[in-house]
């Protein structure tokens, strides 16, 4: 990356290694989840770049609503959260993977300072930097490549000032409850105590409307799911046959969440890193959770956090809602 870019690459992922060469960390954080008595896979594991250009295609699916709804709810309230924020703040965004919902707050605030991007996609990092120095050459920006879950540090220049933290897409849907929580005090402890932070949240609803956007009748999502297999097939030295594994959506009303998984369609024996790994007919491989919060319930993970809800702006029928959090009164 040219030094005469404003953009500051802070902790990149390691390159790729040559396709089918084993990443230990996969192979472990696959492993850990496959051995245990109910199989799971992390999502994160997702993300490769097929994973990548899959979820991209899944946003503009007419049956998954939560980007649109979003992206119109950004656009109507994107000059009340600039009119409730600091002039010169910093937008710091947490799973950043391209910079489309952040051009609708930056072209919002007052004069930012700064843009700061975090996600574990150091590729698609990088070529946002360098899309932003040319589109924006007067907004420094700083991309942070690294999994959000885990402490990290503001630039200096960006901490001193006033901050907007930024978390859409839902994406805190995809965490356990207790996950969320310590996410959100870990943000709070990083976002500064006078920062606010505007969280995007996919909000429970009839399950006619939900299983639809998880199993689209084009096949992307079963797609992207069983992308998995393939990546864990070339980073984990794994022998998965994903045409065996057959996409299945759960709508788990209890846990108010969707579940993705992929269900072995026969007995079966699949290596992964030298290790035997055992399914019988039916068995699943539980690959994601997406909690779909009520906003009192929100509230209440947020308040956990030491977070208030300030204002709350929600579209006409109930589906998603943008919140600006800021620190609760000790
Ligand atoms: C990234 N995340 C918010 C998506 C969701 O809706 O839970 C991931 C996804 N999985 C299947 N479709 C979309």
């Amino acid at each position: 990356m040219s030094p005469s870019l404003p953009t500051r690459l802070l902790a990149a992922e390691r390159p790729p290694p040559a396709a089918g060469a084993l990443r230990p960390e996969v192979a472990a954080l696959a492993l850990e989840g496959l051995l245990a008595p109910r199989k799971t896979v992390p999502p994160i594991l997702f993300y490769d770049a097929e994973g990548c250009r899959l979820f991209a295609r899944i946003t503009e699916l007419p049956e998954y609503y939560p980007t649109r709804t979003e992206r119109a709810l950004l656009t109507a309230s994107a000059g009340a959260v600039a009119a409730r924020t600091p002039v010169g703040a910093a937008l710091v965004e947490y799973g950043a993977s391209d910079e489309g919902k952040a051009l609708l707050l930056l072209d919002a605030l007052r004069d930012p300072r700064a843009y700061v991007a975090i996600d574990t996609a150091a590729e698609a990092l990088a070529a946002m930097a360098a899309r932003l120095a040319r589109s924006r050459p007067a907004l420094a920006v700083h991309v942070i490549a690294t999994d959000f879950l885990r402490p990290l540090a503001l630039p200096p220049a960006v901490a001193a000032g006033p901050v907007l933290g930024f978390f859409p897409g839902s994406t805190i849907g995809n965490l356990e409850p207790p996950v969320a929580v310590r996410f959100l005090a870990e943000a709070a402890a990083t976002l500064g105590t006078a920062a606010q932070f505007l969280v995007g949240i996919d909000l429970r609803k009839d399950p006619a409307i939900l299983l639809p956007a998880y199993d689209d009748r084009e096949g992307v999502t079963a797609a992207f799911n069983r992308n998995l297999l393939r990546r864990l097939n070339r980073d984990a030295a794994a022998t998965f046959d994903p045409g065996s594994f057959a996409h299945r959506v759960v709508w788990n009303d209890a846990e108010s969440r969707i579940e993705m998984h992929l269900e072995s369609r026969h007995a079966q024996t699949v290596q992964v890193a030298g290790r035997p790994v055992r399914f019988a007919r039916h068995e699943t491989i539980h690959t994601e959770n997406s909690y779909k919060h009520t906003p009192e319930g929100f509230a209440a993970l947020a308040g956990a956090a030491g977070w208030a809800v300030r204002e709350k702006w929600c579209d006409a029928q109930g589906w998603f809602a943008l919140c600006l959090l800021a620190r609760a009164a000790p």
